[in-house]
């Protein structure tokens, strides 16, 4: 049984009882591929994901029926495309669970996103003296554009400390918090370590205080329900083609009252109602943070992405995904000379991990041969690999379309990696 019959409906979404993988599988075409002769082993979906066929196929959909420009044409296609657009809105909208559709903007990804409210928010917000707070977690998409607004404004940047596990030391978070900090910025789930950090106690923290928080939800959405009106976040990001959505398009979430609040990041066509050369007005939201023609297809096909997810079940995923964690875990412990890099009590889907003797790029090299695709390297997120004494690790993430037959293909090749490096 395929998991959505009918794609680009909007019928009622009812999850399947437990995950049926190997119908999942059937979904993502290049799951049959065969790499260097073997079978692909895709363990890299941290970086992206793979595709569903239902998602290609609105990809296709659209450019082969439905493309024209949207909110300006009279035309049949125009309002064919923007109706598809703005339902895509209303799915992200559901994903979330956000209160209304124009708390979701369209962005290319969770980078922009963040750029996007360091430019506007923290320009009319922060100051000199002024203090954002991150964790020594985050990604580098979460930490530079912090560092560019401190020096545009001479705030500063301070860095919530871990612990050797990998785990956010939660009473030094607190401690950080202080009357000159205006955001905290958090990641919700470590790309590098899988490390889920306590989101729903920090923001009841910083908000007590009356301190906004961003969350970056990139490694979250594709592992997790996610619901920003019961965590009360003030902003939450995601990219698209984590979550089996295209690449170059993802979303910004921000409460209304604060989108509303915030100056456009961008000028444009879209995000102004009208303009002249004495004065522009600009549009309402989330128009106001759309200047230019956006990635309208990939928007309609996130769309997509997000109800596959949906009738899947985020719950089903989330079980199957710890369980799979968990079996990778124990296998990959019982390699000799393997040695996983972050042991959080609250993981989600990723193991990174070092075979003693051998670099991180020899052991990619080695799997790639074998068909299997693993990240190495130090994953956008320096800062916490070098905290944990490494300059490099190999990472395997996971999906819920992987199986435990991929994981003892994993340890397998890299019994062989300890072999080639005696
Ligand atoms: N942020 C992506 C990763 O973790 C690219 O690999």
């Amino acid at each position: 049984m395929s998991v959505m019959e009918q794609p680009g409906t909007t019928s009622r979404i009812v999850p399947v009882r437990s995950l049926d993988v190997a119908a999942v599988r059937r979904d993502f075409p290049i799951l049959n591929m065969r790499v260097h002769g073997h079978p692909l082993v895709y363990l890299d979906n941290a970086a992206t994901s793979q595709k569903p066929r239902q998602v290609i196929e609105a990809l296709t959909r659209y450019y082969t029926s439905q493309n024209a420009n949207i909110h300006r044409g009279v035309h049949y296609l125009s309002e064919t495309a923007t109706a598809e657009h703005e339902e895509a809105r209303e799915r992200l909208r559901r994903f979330i669970n956000a209160a209304q559709a124009r708390e979701i903007i369209f962005v290319r990804g969770a980078t922009e996103a963040i750029n996007l409210v360091a430019q506007t928010w923290g320009r009319t917000h922060v100051k000199a003296g002024d203090e954002i707070l991150v964790t020594h977690l985050e990604h580098h998409a979460n930490i530079v554009p912090w560092q560019m607004l401190c020096e545009q404004t001479g705030a500063r940047l301070r860095v919530a400390p871990i612990n050797d596990a990998g785990e956010l030391i939660m009473e030094e978070f607190e401690r950080l918090l202080n009357p000159r900090t205006r955001l905290v910025s958090v990641t919700f789930v470590s790309n590098a370590l899988g490390t889920i950090n306590p989101v729903s106690d920090m923001i009841a923290l910083a908000h007590s205080r009356g301190i906004p928080v961003l969350v970056d939800g990139a490694q979250a959405v594709p592992h997790m329900r996610i619901d920003v009106q019961e965590l009360g976040c003030d902003f939450f990001v995601f990219s698209g083609h984590k979550m089996c959505g295209p690449t170059g398009v993802g979303v910004l979430y921000g409460k209304a009252a604060r989108l509303e609040a915030m100056p456009p990041y961008q000028g444009g066509g879209d995000m102004i109602r009208s303009v002249s050369f004495e004065k522009t007005i600009y549009n309402d939201i989330p128009f106001k943070f759309e200047a230019g023609t956006p990635d309208i297809g990939g928007a309609i096909a996130l769309g997509v992405a997000a109800e596959y997810l949906q009738r899947l079940g985020m719950d089903l995923i989330a079980d199957y995904e710890h369980d799979l964690l968990e079996y990778a875990t124990r296998a990959l412990r019982a390699v000799d000379r393997v040695r996983i890099v972050g042991n959080a009590a609250r993981k989600a889907s990723v193991i990174s991990f070092v075979v003693d003797g051998v670099h991180p790029h020899d052991i990619g090299t080695i799997l790639d041969q074998e068909g299997i695709a693993i990240r190495t390297g130090h994953h956008c997120a320096q800062p916490v690999i070098e905290r944990l004494g490494y300059d490099a690790t190999a990472r395997a993430s996971l999906a819920f379309y992987n199986t435990r037959e991929e994981i003892d293909a994993l340890v397998a090749g890299l019994r062989r990696v300890v072999e080639v490096f005696g």
